[in-house]
């Protein structure tokens, strides 16, 4: 017998699958899940961590059940968490899935959507982890500067949807996206430059800011409310005879002199020239299809 060929878990889905039957080895994972974790912390603090773009995980022996793949998105949230606790990039991820080769790897690819959807929902995740880090400290700086009965007036970039990966709140923020594939296919970056790239922005919602002032707990919220204002407002008062390509000009320009020189460090300054021109293009498309706003937020404060 050999045993290469034959040493393999029940492949498929069914009834006498591997997939099906891994509780015990599921919670086996559980139990480690604390040690996985404090390793994670102590190798995102390492010297070879921080000096390296890339973060290689490998499973020895992932078979084809749930468990591999829930191991690595629980790796890769802990450290996109953990960077972003701590005002830095993720690494990108290579995920090496080993087994011998009677093992059922169709049933692995099979799963990879869903994982790939799990990764997505981690994202925004990890930015609202962030947001709400960096502005508790923003609050509980004020309240060290402030007296009681001081008070403070904010105005934010907000989102009215609970959503934080809906449209509405990426659309600014997706025609540089669209405008970066675009040059990418033109040959001026590469593709997996743009992987690379995350912009430090969220949008957060009303019941979002409310939860972390009331977390934080110096100041009481006397008002919080949304607004809409038009990407080209301020263009267009008085005058909504401007031709779509001469707004998507406007806000073109307002977009590079706030995102530039974050965009040019990562990619080039020799590109911005071409990629603000595609991104015209695209705000002019997008503008062809909608009438787009941000929506922000007021809120006022009193120190308690
Ligand atoms: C019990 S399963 C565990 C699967 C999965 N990691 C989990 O936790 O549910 C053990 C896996 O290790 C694989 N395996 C055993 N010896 C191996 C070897 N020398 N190289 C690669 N895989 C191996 C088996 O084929 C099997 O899929």
């Amino acid at each position: 017998m050999e045993v290469n060929r034959v040493l393999h878990m029940n492949g498929g889905v069914g009834e006498a699958s591997y997939a099906s039957n891994s509780s015990l080895q599921r919670a086996v994972i559980t139990m480690v899940k604390p040690i996985l974790e404090e390793t994670i912390l102590d190798l995102v603090s390492d010297e070879a961590f921080l000096a390296s773009k890339v973060l290689c995980i490998a499973d020895l022996g992932c078979s084809s059940g749930p468990n591999s793949l829930s191991v690595i998105s629980h790796i890769v949230d802990t450290i996109t968490t953990t960077c972003h606790k701590q005002h830095r990039q993720p690494p990108e991820f290579q995920v090496l899935l080993n087994d011998l080769p009677g093992n059922d790897f169709n049933t692995v690819f099979k799963s990879l959507p869903s994982f790939y959807d799990k990764l997505k929902r981690v994202v925004p995740r990890a930015y609202y982890e962030q947001f709400k880090h960096d502005f508790y400290s923003f609050l509980h700086s004020r309240s060290e500067e402030v007296i009681k009965g001081g008070r403070a007036v904010l105005t934010l970039t907000g989102r009215r949807t609970d959503d934080p990966s809906c449209d509405e709140n990426c659309a600014p923020w997706k025609m540089i996206t669209l405008a970066l594939k675009d040059i990418a296919e033109e040959g001026h970056i590469e593709e997996a430059q743009i992987d690379s790239f995350n912009f430090p922005y969220y949008a957060p919602s009303a019941a979002e800011v409310q939860d972390i002032i009331l977390l934080q707990g110096s100041f009481s919220l006397t008002r919080l409310e949304g607004f809409e204002i038009g990407w080209d407002s301020n263009m267009t008062t008085g005058n909504t005879s401007f031709d779509n390509l001469r707004r998507a000009r406007y806000v073109s320009k307002y977009v590079r002199a706030v995102s530039e020189p974050m965009l040019s460090s990562h990619f080039g300054a020799l590109v911005m020239d071409a990629l603000f021109q595609r991104h015209i293009e695209r705000v002019a498309e997008h503008y062809n299809k909608e009438e787009p706003t941000f929506n922000s937020l007021v809120i006022t404060l009193i120190r308690k």
